[in-house]
Order: structure tokens, then sequence, then C-alpha cells
């Protein structure tokens, strides 16, 4: 086991803003990335620069086998075959890929499509899209106020007309983990498929699709501390090769005619055109990395800091928290308003101290509709973070009401 070590990640150390050091409280957004992932990219092309899947030569097979290595990295993190991993862009290409690819074949009118009300944009508007294009009806369930989902509202929902279920692990928005193992084990038990995703989740929790039983599931590497720009589609075997291919171009083809072609197998069938072979290194290297620190260490820390900037918070009067009381059930995010202050604002002024937090509807404006909020601020933490970190952020949120001249003698606009 690794301990964690703050010194991996360069850009916590170098970055200041007003001469003051970044506090970087956004890492529900992107995570920093530490020396061995950056160290992995560039000896990629330092070391095995070529075109995977292509070269005959000694370095496109090095490229090859890198590639495929980090392949087997992902599948054996997420306790899968090697050929149900396809490398995408992201999150949100891997969710297009499934509507494309999987949804717009099957569905049709009277079916119905079940996704919740804490969905990221990225698993909702293509769901929307699959509803408008075959007919299918877009079905939400719906939370409590603190983003719980009720057994009653699954087994409510989740009918024998479901045929897709495409659900977050944990909420962008309110840091809640859904219900998954139960809710794959009724839409099974109706019939339906399961998509996971997983984009807020994995840096925070171990995941076991085969466990689950989970047909098909999503991240970015960005979220789990790897590169931006490489992302994964976990899909079943049997299902995936069922599936046209969503782009198509070099390397997804068997062979090509004039007026015909016939795919790859899965899952180079998914993997059009020059592939973001180092990201996909980078992205072994930083899941590697993770299973070094192991979850355990991950998770104890990460509570026991959500627990200190829960308890603190708590303590500003002017401060409201949404989500669960519960520390445990936050997943390393807190949203909340300031009092009279808009989001926006609230980041602003802390970035004046160097604090980087997130303000807005964070790509999930049904859910702000649904909680009728206009917008929050969100602090999301890593195991990085520290408990000083935390103490400069609450000191800091403490002054933002004052520097906008409410209820204090002191403030910048009465004293000047
Ligand atoms: C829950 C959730 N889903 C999907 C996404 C989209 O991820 P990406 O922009 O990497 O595709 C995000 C990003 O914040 C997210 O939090």
């Amino acid at each position: 086991m690794k301990t964690i070590d703050r010194n991996d990640f360069p850009l916590l150390a170098s970055y200041t803003v007003n001469e003051k050091p970044l506090v970087y409280l956004d890492n529900a957004a992107t995570t920093q990335k530490p020396l061995q992932v950056l160290k992995a990219e560039e000896d990629y092309y330092k070391t095995s620069n070529a075109n995977p899947l292509r070269g005959f030569y000694n370095l496109g097979i090095a490229a090859t086998e890198s590639y495929e290595m980090a392949r087997h990295t992902v599948a054996s993190f997420l306790h899968a075959k090697d050929n149900e991993i396809i490398f995408t862009r992201n999150t949100t290409e891997s969710i297009n890929l499934v509507m494309y690819s999987y949804a717009l074949q099957v569905l049709k009118p009277g079916d119905e499509i079940l996704i919740s009300i804490l969905e990221h944009h990225s698993n909702l508007i293509p769901w929307q899209l699959a509803a408008k294009y075959t007919g299918a009806t877009l079905r939400y369930l719906y939370t409590d106020s603190e983003g719980i989902l009720s057994e009653e509202e699954i087994n409510q929902k989740l009918t024998d007309k479901t045929k897709l279920v495409a659900i977050t692990h944990v909420s962008n928005v309110l840091g809640v983990m859904t219900p998954v193992e139960a809710i794959i084990e009724r839409a099974h038990e109706k019939g339906a498929v399961v998509l996971l995703d997983l984009a807020q989740s994995i840096a925070h929790t171990p995941i076991d699709v085969k466990k689950w039983n989970v047909d098909f599931a999503v991240f970015s590497g960005h979220k789990i501390y790897g590169p931006m720009g490489i992302g994964v589609l976990y899909g079943k075997y049997e299902l995936l090769n069922t599936m046209p291919p969503f782009l198509t171009g070099g390397e997804m083809i068997s062979s090509v005619h004039e007026d015909s072609v016939e795919f790859a197998e899965v899952p180079q069938r998914f993997e059009a055109g020059t592939q973001n072979a180092a990201g996909a290194i980078g992205l072994a290297s930083a899941l590697s990395y993770v299973s070094e620190i192991g979850y355990e260490q991950i998770i104890q820390t990460e509570v026991d800091l959500m627990q200190y900037l829960m308890d603190g918070i708590k303590q500003i009067p002017e401060v409201t928290i949404y989500g669960p009381a519960d520390a445990k059930l936050h997943h390393g995010v807190l949203s909340f308003q300031v009092k009279d202050v808009h989001p926006h604002d609230v980041a602003t002024i802390l970035n004046e101290d160097g604090i980087a937090i997130r303000a807005g509807h964070h790509c999930a404006q049904p859910l702000m509709e649904f909680l009728r909020l206009h917008a929050t601020n969100r602090v999301s933490i890593s195991f990085y973070n520290t408990k000083e970190e935390i103490d400069f952020f609450l000191n800091s949120i403490k002054q933002v009401r004052r520097w906008l001249g409410y209820g204090s003698q002191t403030s910048i606009y009465t004293n000047h």
C-alpha cells in the first residue's frame, strides 16, 4: 500500500493566486494529475510512440502492446474482460455511443427509458434525443429533497415497459449515491438494460461491474487522476457484439469493398480512427496509482475531510448546505449557498484567496429546477486536500458577506 502523498501532485505545490497557494476544491470537475501519470504519458511518447494496431515494425508492435496493456489494466480495475473495454474521449462520448449504437437500434414507441432527476446533462440529453428519435418515453426517478432515491419510487417507475435504465452512481451536485445494485436487479427482472454513469463515483468508491452484473458503465479518465481526452465504456461482450459501430473509418473494419463493409470484432469495432494511446496509458497509470493507495485509505481520508468541512460549515449561520446530513453519504461533494449572495460572486470572492470552487447549475439544470434552486456553490474534495485548506476555505466563506457590505461596519463599501 502507498500512503497518500500530496507531493505527487506538482500543480498543487506550484500554482498561486495573488501570491497565495492554490486551494483546489473543484475535484468533481476534474482532478489534478500525479507525477506518475505525467511520466507514463511522457514515457509513451519518448519510448513507444507509433500508431497502435497498424505497425508491423517493432515500434508499432510496442505501441500496440502498451495500448492493449492499458485496456487490460482498465478491465482489471472494473472486474471486466479486456474485450469489454472500449476507449472513448470521455463519459459523454461513451453515453452517446450507447445511445446511438444500442438504444436507437432497440427502442420503439411504447418503450420507456428511465433516468433519475439527479443526472448530469451528459446522461440526460442523449436520452431525451433517444426518446424523440424512437418514439419511446423518457421517465424520471425522483428523489427526496436530500437526493435519496426510495425503493418505492424504483419499484413504481421500473416496469415491464422499461427497456433501458441510465443512472448516475453518484450525483455531481449532492454527492449522494444511488442504490445501483437494487436498480440493476429490478431492471433485469423486468428485462431492461442498465447503464451506470460512474463519472463521479470512480475516484471515491470501488467498482465491480461483474458482481453488479451491470450492462454498460462509463467514466472519464480526468475524474480519476488520469488525463483529459480519454474515457471508458464498459459493455457486456454479448451486448457489444450485437451493436453496430458509432463512428466509422479506419481500424474498425475487417474488410471494405466499393459497396460493402464488414466491421471488426469488439472492441476495435468501436474505436474508429487513431486513438488517444498516450491518454489510455496515462489512465492505466492513474488507475494503478489509485489501486496502490487503495479505496480503504481514500474513503477514510475523504470522509474525515468531509466531516471536518461539514462540522465547520454548519457553524456559519448564513450558509445553507444541500444533500444528506451524514458526511459518509457525500462522496467528496458538498453544495451550498451563502444567504443573499449569488454563487458566482461567492466563487469570485474566494478566488481572491486562491480558493477554487464551482458555482452554477453544475450541468444539472433539471435537478436545480426540482430542488427549486437557481444555482449553488460546490466544494469537492480529494484525498490530497488537507484540513488546513478546509480551514482556509471556511475563513474565506465567513468573509464573503462582509465583502459585499452585509451587516458589518467593516465592509469594503462602507469603509471607503
Ligand atoms: C455525473 C457526471 N456525468 C457525466 C459527466 C461528464 O463528464 P465528461 O465531461 O468528462 O464527459 C460529469 C462531469 O462532470 C459528471 O459529473
